[in-house]
């Protein structure tokens, strides 16, 4: 892994997306659409998009991919204390419309990971939904990712949903950035300590309901893909900077 610009990151992972068949469409306005009460600002790559994720309209084409612009504010009171914490912030996403869906989704975030930025598989972990035993299946068998570094965990963690609207289990891929980083503590639980050692960078969710917000799930007609990488997030990876404020933007 060698060291990228903030600007060369977006565009390789935009690139490889479109090479796998997405549209890409620059980012949508932080404010949401109009017809969307349930926001007051775009928080994710996916909210601009829920109409397709629904089936309410057609997409322009069933992948693409985006860099979308964010504000997200449920972590506010511990940005400037992590490392990885802050409210605006670029997602870079490939999203699918009923088209593609586990195997692809994984298949590829391995293969721009280890091969297009080139980061070493064995500072890579997985989790995955704690009932999941099929994404279990397609990261060992598929991916080669050996089973001691696939990790179950329960709804809090694995099942992404943001108030209303598409949703679904999710499986996450995080970075060790060394003990350096981390807390210190011999018992440092890694992908499950809060500390900063072990951050997630990409979140994939195998989108299948629509949420009311209150715990009702209804199953979508087709099974979906929403991913969202924090474009910062990534470059404090590749540019082995202690946090998100000093990530060069270049
Ligand atoms: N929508 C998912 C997230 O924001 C990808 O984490």
């Amino acid at each position: 892994m060698k060291w990228t610009s903030l600007n060369d990151l977006r565009e390789s992972y935009l690139s490889f997306f479109e090479s796998k068949g997405h549209l890409r469409h620059k980012s949508f306005p932080l404010i949401p659409p109009a017809d969307d009460k349930s926001l007051l600002l775009i928080n994710a790559g996916m909210a601009p998009l829920k109409k397709y994720f629904k089936g309410e309209e057609e997409p322009p084409r069933h992948r693409m991919t985006t860099c979308q612009k964010c504000i997200r504010t449920p972590d506010i009171e511990r940005v400037g204390k992590t490392a990885r914490h802050g409210t605006f912030f670029e997602m870079l996403g490939n999203f699918s419309f009923g088209d593609y869906f586990k195997k692809e989704a994984t298949a590829w975030a391995w293969e721009y990971l280890t091969k297009v930025l080139e980061i070493p598989e064995d500072r890579l972990w997985v989790t995955i939904y704690q009932d999941d035993d099929e994404a279990f299946e397609i990261w060992n068998k598929q991916n080669g990712v050996p089973a001691e570094r696939i990790i179950r965990l329960g709804k809090e963690d694995n099942f992404w949903e943001i108030g209303s609207g598409p949703c679904g289990p999710c499986s996450e891929i995080h970075f060790d950035r060394g003990p350096g980083y981390g807390c210190g503590r011999p018992d440092c639980a890694g992908v499950t300590c809060d500390c900063d050692r072990v951050i997630e960078i990409w979140n994939l969710v195998f989108t299948q309901f629509d949420g009311d917000g209150n715990g009702n799930y209804t199953p979508l007609a087709k099974p979906n893909i929403d991913t969202g990488m924090g474009l910062e997030r990534l470059a404090v990876v590749m540019q082995g900077v202690n946090n998100l404020f000093e990530v060069d933007t270049v």
